[in-house]
């Protein structure tokens, strides 16, 4: 996979330009003239978490810089009531926009919106959830927020008072100080991944840098328990679908405590279908990807809320053996991906990606089957599928998924 650095890294970062608040900084302030030089590189012990994809909510795809203390609290209540918890969310991460200035000791500071960072992190402990945080290896967030270049240790020894579980950490202002060649990434990374693990608290290490410098070759040398492939998911089917059928190449590189993450799920805002966004959480449950939940819990409609607690779906993107999906066959806008599992069952995901109804119809062998499967569970429909023939066929909607547990 090949990534267009310069103009990727313009787009992420202006993605962020937002709201203007008082904690939010000049351009350019807080950038020095001559840049730390980034650590010799020595592998970070790992941390031992993530076995299975991250599970969660992020604040960013619906609330951007209106995330506040209420908010999310009103989200952990949310997923407590609304069955997600049962289901296996367990992170409620406060993204971009929440820092304020640092002391005179240099201590950083939420702002306004969150009063107390550590009353917050106990009322999410107290519902069973954890909590995530966010910053950035350089001066400024994506959003022009306090990073915590130059302040690593500090910032991680801070959050771990406060009592955060998780760090998003953002590459953003970070590439106007060093050039992003995999190495000096890997560098930065491993400055926090050590501060990470010096603070003495289990924090589950999610990188942010877009994919840049094949970030899946070396993620795991610096603590990562998931790192981002692509430039910023948007709440459309073209956005999605190219982000999600793009990752087949990367599947050897995901595994259990270390995932490719495609980015944040987009399932509930509104810009697609019902039929798309089961496709959206189909794929990334194919996919064993982050599954961070990026709307409203505090109105979540039903039917949204059932594509988001598809225990069936989860379960596929939880298994244990930790394999992502490859593809296994393709025509046209029809494409067919597999994924083994665990006991041996393997999941299969009928996609139809063009704009009409299709008929996907495929020998069991031309997708990698050795014979008949015995029997087939569709993972959406929670019912068993007859299977007669070495042939099988199935009618998709536009945009549309079917996907199968199947026995062999
Ligand atoms: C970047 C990241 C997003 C989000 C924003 C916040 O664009 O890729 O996921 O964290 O920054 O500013």
């Amino acid at each position: 996979m090949r990534l267009s650095s310069t103009p990727l890294l313009l787009t992420v970062f202006g993605a962020g330009l937002l709201t203007l608040t008082a904690q939010r900084l000049p351009d350019g302030q807080g950038f020095p003239a001559h840049p730390t030089p980034p650590p010799t590189l020595q592998d970070v012990p790992s941390n031992g978490l993530a076995m299975t994809p991250p599970m969660g909510w992020n604040s960013w795809n619906k609330f951007r810089s209106k995330v506040d203390d209420k908010a999310v609290r009103e989200i952990a209540d949310a997923m407590v009531k609304n069955g997600m918890k049962a289901a296996g969310y367990v992170y409620v991460n406060i993204d971009d926009t929440w820092q304020g200035q640092r002391d005179a000791q240099g201590n950083i500071q939420a702002n306004s919106k969150f009063p107390d960072m550590k009353a917050l992190a106990e009322y999410v402990h107290s519902k069973g959830l954890k909590i995530g945080i966010y910053s950035s290896p350089g001066p400024q967030t994506c959003a022009h927020y306090e990073g915590s270049y130059g302040h690593e240790q500090q910032d991680a020894r801070t959050f771990a008072a406060w009592g955060f579980d998780y760090l998003k950490y953002d590459w953003c202002s970070a590439g106007k100080l060093y050039p992003h060649d995999a190495e000096t990434l890997q560098a930065v990374y491993q400055r926090m991944g050590d501060a990470l693990h010096e603070s003495g608290r289990p924090i589950l290490f999610s990188l942010c840098e877009y994919g840049l410098g094949d970030v899946w070759k070396w993620g795991p040398k610096v603590s990562g328990n998931a790192w981002r492939t692509t430039g910023d998911i948007r709440d459309t089917w073209a956005s999605m679908s190219k982000i999600g059928f793009n990752q087949n190449e990367l599947a050897p590189w995901a595994g259990p405590g270390h995932w490719n993450d495609p980015d944040m799920l987009e399932v509930g805002n509104g810009g697609m279908t019902d039929i798309e966004y089961r496709t959206h959480f189909s794929l990334w449950s194919m996919l064993a990807a982050p599954l961070l939940a990026g709307n409203d819990l505090r109105t979540v409609s039903p039917d949204i809320l059932k594509i988001l607690v598809n225990r069936d779906v989860i379960a596929i993107d939880q298994d244990r053996l930790g394999k992502q999906a490859t593809r296994a066959w393709k025509s046209g806008d029809e494409e067919v991906w597999t994924r083994p599992l665990e006991n041996g069952d393997i999941a299969v995901a009928f996609f139809n990606r063009g704009a009409a109804s299709a008929k996907i119809a495929a020998n069991w062998s031309d997708i990698g089957f050795k014979q008949k499967p015995k029997h087939a569970r569709d993972l959406w429909r929670h019912k068993s599928v007859r299977l007669h023939r070495k042939e099988y066929s199935v009618t998709v909607p536009s945009h549309g998924v079917q996907m199968l547990r199947v026995k062999l």
